[in-house]
């Protein structure tokens, strides 16, 4: 099934993928240890539970999400309007070449290069959508996500071919040398449990200069 087929559904429950509850305490340890950024783009920010809270925890930052589905970003306009949270926005944008112009302080996408095939462009795409000072933080499929994905039932496995078939699985190195840049360990950076993330979502962070 594809994401837009599997949204189409409506039967989805509104969850942050990549480490759940856990996320928005997370990315807010991180914004403390930065920057709390005043502009945020979310590339395949899905039900965007950790969008949500940044926009209610933080008026003064504006939050844009993005995703490939049409149903979702629909869903996620009409709780954003019901919450009258003005400050978060969405519109329907797909990598690897986003329509999305202008930069942000924070370019924020996780758990969502593992269905991408074009992994590099768009990495050149949501590193040149960051402004100077700010920051990209991005998980990348590896073979950690292959493993994960192998232990997956059927369904939830069919998301992940790119992975299980090695189209698009990416190391550290490979996706610094697309940035131009070094990387930092996200989880690393927000003092994340050991597991169960790590290895299934390694995720890095970059400041552009
Ligand atoms: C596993 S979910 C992650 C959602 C969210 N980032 C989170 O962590 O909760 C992956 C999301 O990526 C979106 N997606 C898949 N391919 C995409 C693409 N080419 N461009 C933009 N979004 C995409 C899907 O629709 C889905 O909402």
């Amino acid at each position: 099934m594809e994401w837009t087929e599997f949204y189409r559904e409506r039967d989805y429950d509104r969850i942050a993928y990549l480490a759940g509850d856990d996320m928005p305490d997370l990315l807010g340890r991180f914004f403390s240890r930065t920057r709390t950024p005043d502009t945020m783009l979310s590339v395949g920010c899905g039900p965007a539970v950790t969008e949500f809270a940044v926009a209610e925890r933080h008026p003064e930052t504006a939050v844009h999400g993005v995703d490939v589905s049409e149903d979702l970003i629909g869903d996620n306009r009409e709780l954003a309007a019901d919450a009258g949270l003005g400050n978060l926005t969405f519109a329907v944008d797909s990598l690897p070449d986003l329509d999305a112009g202008g930069e942000y302080d924070l370019v924020y996408c996780v758990a969502t290069l593992f269905f991408v095939e074009d992994v590099d462009r768009a990495l050149e795409s949501l590193w040149s959508r960051v402004a100077a000072g700010g920051f990209l933080v991005v998980s990348y499929p590896s073979t950690g996500t292959r493993r994960g994905a192998m232990a997956m039932d059927e369904q939830s496995r069919a998301f992940f071919s790119l992975v299980v078939g090695e189209e698009n699985l990416r190391t550290r190195e490979a996706v610094e040398s697309v940035l131009g840049t070094a990387v930092e360990d996200f989880w690393d950076a927000v003092d994340a449990p050991e597991e169960p993330y790590r290895e299934f979502a390694p995720t890095v962070y970059a400041r552009r200069e």
